[in-house]
Order: structure tokens, then sequence, then C-alpha cells
């Protein structure tokens, strides 16, 4: 036991050693690199043509024209008006497409939008892509 022990408390000293020689050269480039992508993340990426396309097709197969239309309001409201009410963010996109997945009411009147729990969060996102879309044109 004795003798296991010994190599192995070497090894941590070493592998701390190690570790402790490559920090700071391994610190410098995240802290550049780190303000610049923190300000990408909050500006809205662009929008990809063929989320808008997947989204658009994704909206057909799934529920959702059964409440939704584009331009009127039918149980819930007009992606148009969504579109209008809701600038294309990063932000607004992961709110919205988690209202999608988890349902609930209260944005536009006291009427409950269904839970859509088996929707996959990326689709979710291409869903709200499209409709946020509506209002560039
Ligand atoms: C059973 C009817 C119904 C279905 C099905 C439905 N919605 Fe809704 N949706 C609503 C209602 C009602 C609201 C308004 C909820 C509110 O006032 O917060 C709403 C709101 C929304 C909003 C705006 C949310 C907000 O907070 O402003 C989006 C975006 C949306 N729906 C997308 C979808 C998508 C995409 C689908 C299909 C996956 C879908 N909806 C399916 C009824 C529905």
């Amino acid at each position: 036991m004795k003798r296991l022990a010994i190599p192995f408390f070497l090894m941590m000293y070493v592998m701390g050693t190690v570790n402790a020689q490559t920090k700071p050269a391994a610190k410098k480039s995240p802290v550049k690199t780190a303000p610049s992508a923190k300000t990408k993340a909050t500006v809205a990426p662009a929008i990809k043509p063929q989320d808008i396309e997947e989204g658009k097709m994704l909206l057909t197969k799934s529920d959702c024209l059964a409440c939704h239309k584009v331009d009127t309001k039918v149980v819930g409201p007009a992606y148009a008006d969504v579109a209008k009410k809701y600038p294309y963010s990063a932000a607004n996109v992961e709110l919205l497409s988690s209202k999608i997945i988890n349902g609930g009411s209260g944005s536009w009147g006291a009427v409950p939008m269904a839970a859509h729990p088996s929707l996959a969060a990326a689709d979710a996102k291409k869903m709200v892509t499209y409709i946020l879309s509506l209002n560039a044109k």
C-alpha cells in the first residue's frame, strides 16, 4: 500500500506543477476574447434564410395553425402582431420558444397557449425565427 501511495502522490504533485505552469498561458487568450464574445451574444444573430424556411415548415406540420394565422387573430395572436411586438433578438427567440414549449398566458389575454413539451428547443427556435421574420416583410 505504501509503495503505491507514493507514486500516486508524486503524480498528483507533478500534474499540479504542470497545471500551474500551463495556466498563465491558457488564461491569456480567453481574457482577451471574452469581451467581444459577450457583446456578440447580446446582439441578434443574423436570421438564416434556411431557419425561416424550416420554421415555416415545422409550423405547418405542428398544431400551431389551429390557433394562429399570419395576419388575423384566431385563438392566439396573429403572427404578424407577435413579430411587431417582439423585435428579432436572441433573447426574444429564447423567451418565445420556451413559451411555446411550456405554454402560458398573459401576454395577449387570459386564454392560455397549450404547452408543447415534445417540441425540440431547436425546432421551437426556428418557428420563432420564422414568426419574427414576418416583421421584416
Ligand atoms: C390551443 C391553441 C394554440 C395552439 C395550438 C398554439 N398556440 Fe400559440 N398562442 C395561443 C394563445 C392563446 C396565445 C396567447 C398567450 C398569451 O396571451 O400569453 C399564444 C401565443 C403565442 C406566441 C406569443 C407568446 C407571447 O408570450 O407573446 C407565440 C410565438 C406562439 N403562440 C407560437 C405558437 C407556435 C409556434 C405554436 C405551434 C407549436 C402555437 N403557438 C400553438 C394559442 C395557441
